[in-house]
């Protein structure tokens, strides 16, 4: 397996972890780049169910390395909730296995409670986003304020950036949003608390994840988040803070682009959403209803309803240009079943013209009309599919029809959530 980056093609929730899981059977290195816990990654194993949000899912390998890499954005006291979880469920996290980048940026008390009341303040305008510090966390780090976990491990460096830090911070609390003051002794406290635990896991994971590749070990990029909430290429400013396409997996690291031996999209058999934001396919009607109920569409970090629709070819050929893909992964394709007609997004209508092309304008993509394409459906138990031959036609046709427009070949179809309800397709299992 050359070095392989896990992308999600659309919103994010395009089902990547279990992707990244199926292909962590053979990797030796899993490498979280970007984002922090605002993702919701699920794996499904003997109808347990595994929700990891910051810690990479190749935990769930015993001979898998995790590492957590620089351009992750870090709350500690997330960081150690979820090694708990994790442990109470058997599995183990220990500093052999999780490797943490002295680079990575800390998400600290004022980045959740400015994330929570800057959302407050943005009537009619919110992002939607999880609540967990994430944008206020990137906007320190690009205005060069951020407070890094190297420096955690330095009290006086720490004490003098959270200072600093909060000198601004609490203007900004205080006076635009009228919030008490954040106490430094406090946060202080709480954080230095956490540096001895933390400690242990923490390296120069550049160095380490560069003598991995010169020692040909398979790496596993798991990008979080999908492609349409890249901070650059997304549908800004609904989008997240972070480059959730593959170049993030590069940045995020310390790699160059020429470590990249494959770029997998995963894309869901239908679309989704959560938060705020442009979805030009969204069904707010039963369909919607439909989608939700069956593919179980709830966001794994805080619970919110997705929301639901066709697939859209538009956004697609996009994604598929912007991240040059190799390969698709194809999921959820189970939760079509049923249904009489599927329909696929090919073009967007707007004041009399016809668009092919994905706009970079929020206002236009917000006014734009679907122009479907209407495919049969099938209404046979697609859940024991293990091979193409397996599927109806019609899904087949379904499925060809998404490698037009992707222009890429499927070399996975999931069926189902447990690692054996999985299709693979010509060179996909190797
Ligand atoms: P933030 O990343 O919490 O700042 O949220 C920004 C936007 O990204 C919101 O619309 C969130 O719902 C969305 N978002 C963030 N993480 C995920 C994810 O893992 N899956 C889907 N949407 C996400």
């Amino acid at each position: 397996m050359p070095s392989v980056v896990v992308v999600g093609a659309q919103w994010g929730d395009e089902a990547k972890a279990k992707v990244v899981d199926l292909l962590g059977a053979e990797a030796d290195v899993v490498v979280r780049s970007q984002g922090g816990n605002n993702a919701g990654h699920t794996v499904v194993i003997g109808g347990n169910t595994f929700i990891f949000h910051l810690i990479p899912c190749g935990a769930l390998r015993p001979g898998v390395v995790s590492v957590i890499a620089d351009g992750v954005v870090v709350d500690p006291k997330h960081f150690f909730s979820e090694k708990t979880e994790l442990e109470k469920r058997g599995i183990k996290v220990t500093p052999e296995r999780l490797l943490l980048s002295e680079r990575a940026h800390l998400i600290m008390p004022y980045h959740r409670l400015l994330d929570t009341l800057s959302e407050g303040m943005k009537a009619g305008a919110k992002i939607g986003t999880t609540g967990r510090g994430i944008g206020p966390c990137y906007a320190d780090k690009a205005a060069r304020s951020g407070i890094r976990v190297v420096d955690l491990l330095d009290e006086e460096t720490f004490r003098k950036r959270l200072d600093a830090a909060l000198a601004e911070k609490n203007v900004l609390l205080e006076k635009l949003y009228g919030h008490q003051p954040l106490a430094a002794d406090e946060i202080a406290a709480e954080y230095l608390g956490y540096a001895a635990g933390l400690r242990p896991f923490v390296r120069d994971t550049q160095d380490y994840l560069w003598t991995a590749l010169d020692e040909k070990k398979r790496v596993l990029f798991e990008s979080a988040q999908g492609t349409l909430l890249d901070i650059d290429h997304g549908t800004y400013p609904f989008v997240t803070s972070s480059n959730a396409a593959v170049f993030g997996a590069c940045a995020g690291s310390g790699t160059s682009p020429k470590h990249i031996g494959k770029v997998i999209g995963v894309l869901k058999a239908y679309t989704t959403r959560v938060g705020a934001g442009p979805f030009p396919t969204e069904a707010k009607d039963a369909l919607g209803e439909r989608l939700r109920e069956t593919g179980q569409e709830f966001g794994a970090t805080t619970g919110r309803p997705r929301r639901c629709g066709w697939l859209d070819a538009v956004a697609g050929r996009y994604v598929a240009r912007l991240n040059a893909f190799d390969a698709l992964a194809i999921t959820k394709i189970d939760v079509l079943t049923g249904l009489e007609k599927l329909r696929v997004c090919t073009a967007y209508r707007v004041s009399g013209r016809t668009l092919e092309d994905f706009p970079s304008d929020v206002r236009t993509l917000e006014t734009v009309e679907p122009a479907y394409e209407e495919l049969p459906g099938w209404t046979e138990d697609i859940s024991k599919a293990r091979k193409l031959s397996d599927l109806p036609k019609t899904a087949r046709a379904y499925l060809r029809r998404i490698e037009e427009f992707m222009s890429a070949p499927i070399e996975i179809v999931s069926v189902g959530p447990e690692r054996d309800e999985t299709i693979w397709i010509g060179r996909g299992k190797r």
